[in-house]
């Protein structure tokens, strides 16, 4: 089946095609079509993202993204009569403006487009409809229904948070690899740090989750105090590795340590010996606690403190104290679950999966410490949000429970805290 995807649950918008069958008796081919991302970056001044900034950006982009999703899955084909039969129905436009009326200019565009074009093959609708920011998500859910009413398409609801843990599915060769269950999935992203237990597709049960701040979120804080655009992930990563590597900018000299750590001139950056060792030492926030909770809070405010407190301390140190800190605490706790449940295959999904101290870190431990283990990161471009998740989690929902095409497209909602249900 062809599935279109809607994600708009924070600052990406989303839209992707996925074509998705069955090979054999229990495998399955993923084959993208189509998946285009547009990044707010809008929020890059900000250091955070703000609900009804997102809201707006989402209802000016969304457009220009399907129609490039549609372009890229060849799924674009123009009306021959230059508009499409529905055009004439004013009652179809007119419940596309009601459903679509707190969204602006977005009812004008979504009509404009719909009319020039043919129903393409698809067979469904997935959307995210939580958890996530919720003026957000309606735009995606009411972009979702005015689809479904003018192409008469079943919607499938999605959680963001299975879209990130399905999001593994997709490898590069299209093939879906067999997962071994019970698998545990740690679910790493600015909005979330959850290790979820997995005994089927399907069947998930969060064993533990951060009581305050998520680890992106405080990767996001942390890079903010230090300096650093948004989002802060990557730009910390880059600044730990060179302090790992010892590649520090020169000079470091009082006043100037830590200044122009990234995007300096690269003849200006020099091997150092510096013993290797970080000198600062930053909390591991409940890394001996019995459960598996996590908290990033108290991490994020010892940097702040140590940044009030202490004169000159380079960037490139605090980056990777803190990362350090950040991925000791997140694999001592995926271990000893690993352990726990006896899990034989670890899911990494969300934007920190991306994080290549994470990576490495995770694949020495499992290979040393469960080497009968199956370890799934996603592939590039699939950590951070993107509608293709959206599109393999549709895909599994349909296969759990069926489609449900008389359901009511008045019962989708956004949920912004919507949980794993099993
Ligand atoms: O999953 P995602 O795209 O959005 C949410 O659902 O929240 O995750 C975004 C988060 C941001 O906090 C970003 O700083 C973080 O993922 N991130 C990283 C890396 N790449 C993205 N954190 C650490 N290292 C990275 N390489
Ligand atoms: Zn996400």
């Amino acid at each position: 089946m062809k599935i279109l995807a809607i994600e708009t649950s924070c600052d990406d918008t989303g839209i992707a095609v996925l074509d998705a069958r069955k090979m054999g008796r229990t495998g399955h081919c993923l084959q993208p079509l189509a998946s285009v991302v547009h990044t707010q970056d809008i929020h890059a001044n900000y250091g955070g993202v703000f609900p009804m900034m997102a809201k707006r950006e989402h209802d000016k982009n969304i457009v220009p993204v399907f129609e490039k999703a549609l372009k890229d899955a060849k799924l674009f084909t123009p009306s021959p009569f230059g508009h499409s039969p529905f055009a004439g129905g004013e009652k179809t436009k007119s419940k596309i403006r009601k459903i679509l009326e707190k969204d602006g200019q977005l009812a004008e565009a979504f009509v404009e487009i719909i009319s020039k074009i043919e129903k393409p093959k698809i067979d469904a609708i997935a959307v995210t409809v939580g958890p996530g920011l919720e003026p957000g998500l309606w735009v995606g859910i009411c972009f979702a229904k005015v689809l479904a009413l003018v192409w008469d398409l079943p919607v499938i609801p999605v959680n963001h948070m299975e879209g990130h843990v399905l999001s593994i599915l997709l490898q590069k060769d299209n093939i879906m690899p067999k997962i071994e269950f019970p698998a545990l999935a740690l679910l790493v992203s600015g909005g979330h740090t959850e290790l979820v237990l997995m005994k089927d597709f399907g069947k998930y049960k969060v064993i533990g989750a951060t009581r305050d701040d998520a680890a992106g979120e405080a990767f996001d804080k942390v890079a903010r105090m230090l300096g650093l655009p948004y989002p802060g992930g990557p730009e910390i990563s880059k600044l730990a590795d060179m302090e790992r590597k010892n590649l520090i900018p020169l000079p470091l000299t009082k006043g100037e340590a830590g200044r122009g750590s990234i995007g300096s001139d690269p003849s200006s950056i020099l091997p150092l010996p510096r013993g290797g060792k970080t000198q600062i030492t930053l909390p591991r926030p409940m890394l001996h606690s019995k459960d598996y909770d996590f908290s990033f809070s108290g991490l994020k405010t010892a940097v702040l403190y140590l940044l009030r407190d202490t004169e000159n301390i380079p960037k490139e140190k605090i980056a990777r104290e803190f990362e350090d800190a950040t991925v000791e605490v997140l694999v001592a706790k995926t271990m000893r679950a690993m352990k726990e449940y006896k899990a034989q295959t670890l899911i990494v999904g969300g934007g920190v999966s991306a994080n290549m101290y994470l990576q490495k870190t995770l694949k020495n431990r499992i290979k040393k410490e469960f080497p009968k283990s199956a370890l799934y990161f996603p592939t590039k471009g699939l950590s951070t949000d993107n509608a293709l998740m959206i599109a393999i989690a549709g895909y599994f929902t349909t296969l759990n429970k069926g489609i449900k095409k008389s359901r009511s497209l008045s019962s989708l909602k956004a949920n912004g805290n919507l949980g794993f249900h099993s």
